[in-house]
């Protein structure tokens, strides 16, 4: 076991790209319209964060916003908003899979959605985790930072259902850090968590040896650390649906057509090794 990704074919997905999306999505998936700088876009069932220009906009960072706006490239992350929709994912995951191993309903204090996200890239993505991370010091952290919040984000897996993308041409590779980068890795949450000005956790990023952190994920801000990563393995297309552990470092890369993909998100109280394990049991799925 490599512990990177777990194929699931023949499981029922009842929910295609045009159930989903509406045309404007399609074309700023396609790169037929500018990039809007605006952090939330609203799709036809579902609500989309623009992350990058998140990233890039507002910020002393010009002239990465400027390139981002040249390239148009959009990536994004989407949650359901429309209640039929939201009903009819629900349904489908309580009909799917066994009941303890997704998350419950999220709320957000003002909407509930399913624990899905939808993830669009249009382009090659850098080297990053996701999954869960030891939060030192836990309980000296006021509650309205927003731990919880980051708890629930950072699931050991999502089981991974293709909307739109070419079939064979791209790859999602997984890799192990060196000693050294787990080091910095262990450092940079550190530092993430005791140095504690006002800020909340949503929003905070904290970069160590050019490594950064946020609430949801970690990643490399340049290439210092690509040779202290080998290569474990990679997953090839998109040919069924698969779990992904979050907890590796990975990268997708695409031939140039946006992959779109629907992500269940798994019960933060698993390992990724349990949820093999339960797959194999036949304990995953009904
Ligand atoms: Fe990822």
């Amino acid at each position: 076991m490599l512990e990177c990704y777990c194929d699931v074919p023949d499981i029922d997905f009842p929910f295609t790209a045009e159930d989903i999306f509406g045309d404007y999505e399609l074309d700023l998936f396609h790169n037929n319209v500018p990039v809007p700088k605006e952090i939330t876009i609203a799709g036809k069932v579902v609500k989309w964060n623009n992350w990058m220009a998140g990233k890039y906009a507002g910020k002393d960072n010009k002239e990465a916003w400027e390139v981002y706006q040249k390239e148009n490239i959009f990536n994004g992350e989407a949650v359901i908003t429309d209640t039929k929709m939201k009903r009819e994912v629900w349904d489908w995951m309580n009909a799917t899979f066994q009941p303890n191993v997704f998350q419950e309903i999220w709320n957000d204090g003002m909407h509930s959605h399913p624990p899905v996200t939808i993830l669009c890239f249009s382009d090659s993505t850098g080297w990053h985790k996701e999954g869960p991370i030891d939060i030192p010091n836990e309980d000296t952290i006021p509650k309205e930072q927003g731990v919880e919040y980051i708890k629930r984000m950072r699931a050991p897996a999502v089981i991974n259902f293709r909307l739109l993308g070419d079939i064979d041409g791209s790859v999602l590779q997984f890799a192990k850090p060196s000693e050294k980068m787990l080091q910095n890795e262990k450092e940079l949450i550190d530092k993430f968590f005791t140095v504690r000005p006002e800020e909340s956790f949503h929003t905070k990023i904290v970069e160590h040896n050019t490594m950064n952190i946020g609430a949801t994920q970690h990643w490399l801000a340049n290439e210092t650390w690509h040779n202290d990563l080998t290569q474990i393995t990679e997953h090839k297309g998109m040919h069924n649906a698969y779990i992904v552990n979050l907890a590796q470092w990975h990268r997708v890369l695409t031939n140039g057509s946006p992959r779109v993909a629907f992500r269940v998100h798994a019960n933060t109280t698993f390992t990724f090794k349990q949820i093999e394990q339960m797959v194999e049991a036949g304990k995953f799925f009904k």
